[in-house]
């Protein structure tokens, strides 16, 4: 077996999710072990691209000192932002204007000038697109699969959504007892841009009467009705989940604010939902929004092994000459998958989703036929 990679470099790009120092701690440990440098970069790639920004230096070299007390701590030492795609980056022009400019080979020419040999990209399906690409223009990668929403495939699970469920799950649990008390409904909404994983899963655990996902378009007057008689039957308030991508039967997504070099903001479905539940329910009616809650604090247990693990296999690839590759997690096994396979479709609740079907079974309503 030849270990010929010497020199590492990590990147957290794109949104946080707990775990993400334990990615680095499990990866600079198993490096280090093998006697090879691993570096940070800063902000994503912005370390690379902005340097004027870093007057300290684009690259941390990470010892195993500083990592020592990292793995229980919510965001990324290493900084993040989810603007950095260096495909389509909005640069300034010396006119003033701001025009999207490729610059990969500028980033690339960083890693070579670097001595870099390969890139360790954590990140979600938007991070590993651009990892992918990279990878395609000559550069060793190695993906860690990371997003709250676990909704990359080929991994039974990304490190953040753990925290991020248990977290909305004791949310729900604190709502319950406001709720009962005011004979009122609360609307939670958490977060799930494309996928409803954290909604269906807190959701269920929180005991909801409703859960509202974007893989199951909704018809509000279909979760009003389900809430009525349950306040006829003698439940007299109500819980509901709602993820940010939910969308009405025939309607769209909610969007808070267009914003330039990124997908649009999504946010507000919780506060329309709220507003016509109470119209046709006659129930006092309240809304909560986890957003970005969910995202900070300490990862949980499971999120914190997960990174480790994850961090630490990410080297073992590398040190057994693979490329292009994702660590997943399909028990009990610790895979290697395509980084392409990863990411060419989003990994949504599919409709005879185990957790889907129970909640079903218990009478949760998702707003639609079921
Ligand atoms: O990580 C994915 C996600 O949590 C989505 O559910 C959400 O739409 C997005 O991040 C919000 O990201 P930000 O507000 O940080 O741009």
């Amino acid at each position: 077996m030849t270990i010929p990679v010497r020199r590492v470099a990590i990147n957290t790009g794109g949104g946080d999710a707990p775990g993400l120092n334990a990615v680095i701690h499990g990866a600079v440990h198993a490096a280090r072990g093998l006697g090879w440098q691993i570096f940070g970069i800063r902000d994503g790639y912005d370390g690379f691209l902005e340097p004027q920004n870093y007057p300290d230096g684009d690259l941390i070299e990470l010892r195993r000192s500083m990592v020592r007390e990292i793995s229980h701590l919510g965001g990324t030492i290493l900084g993040t932002t989810n603007r950095g795609n260096p495909f389509c980056r909005p640069t300034r022009q010396p006119d003033g204007t701001t025009k999207e400019v490729d610059r990969s080979d500028e980033l690339i020419g960083h890693f070579r000038r670097n001595k870099l040999d390969a890139l360790i990209a954590v990140g979600g399906d938007g991070s590993l697109s651009i990892a992918h690409k990279l990878q395609k223009k000559g550069l060793c990668v190695v993906g860690v699969p990371k997003t709250i929403d676990n909704d990359l495939e080929s991994t039974l699970l990304t490190f953040g959504f753990n925290t991020a469920v248990s977290f909305a799950t004791e949310c729900i649990d604190r709502l319950h007892s406001t709720a009962l008390a005011h004979q009122r409904l609360m609307v939670v909404e958490v977060m799930g841009r494309h996928a409803g994983w954290i909604a269906l899963q807190s959701g269920l655990a929180g005991r909801a009467d409703a859960i509202l996902i974007p893989e199951i378009p909704y018809e509000i007057e279909k979760v009003a009705a389900h809430l009525s008689r349950k306040h006829r039957e003698g439940k007299p308030y109500s819980i509901v989940v709602v993820a940010e991508g939910a969308k009405p039967l025939g309607g769209d997504v909610t969007v808070r604010s267009p914003e330039a070099g990124r997908s649009e903001r999504l946010g507000g479905v919780g506060e329309t939902v709220t507003a016509q539940l109470q119209e046709l329910t006659g129930k006092e009616s309240r809304c909560v929004v986890l957003g970005h809650l969910l995202r900070g604090g300490s990862p949980t247990a499971i999120d914190r092994i997960l990174g480790l693990t994850f961090g630490a296999a990410a080297i073992d690839a590398l040190s057994r000459g693979m490329d292009g590759v994702m660590v997943a997690i399909n028990p009990p096994r610790i895979d290697f998958v395509p980084i392409e396979k990863a990411i060419a479709q989003l990994k949504l609740v599919p409709p005879d989703s185990e957790f889907l079907l129970v909640s079903r079974a218990l009478g949760i309503c998702f707003g639609d036929a079921g």
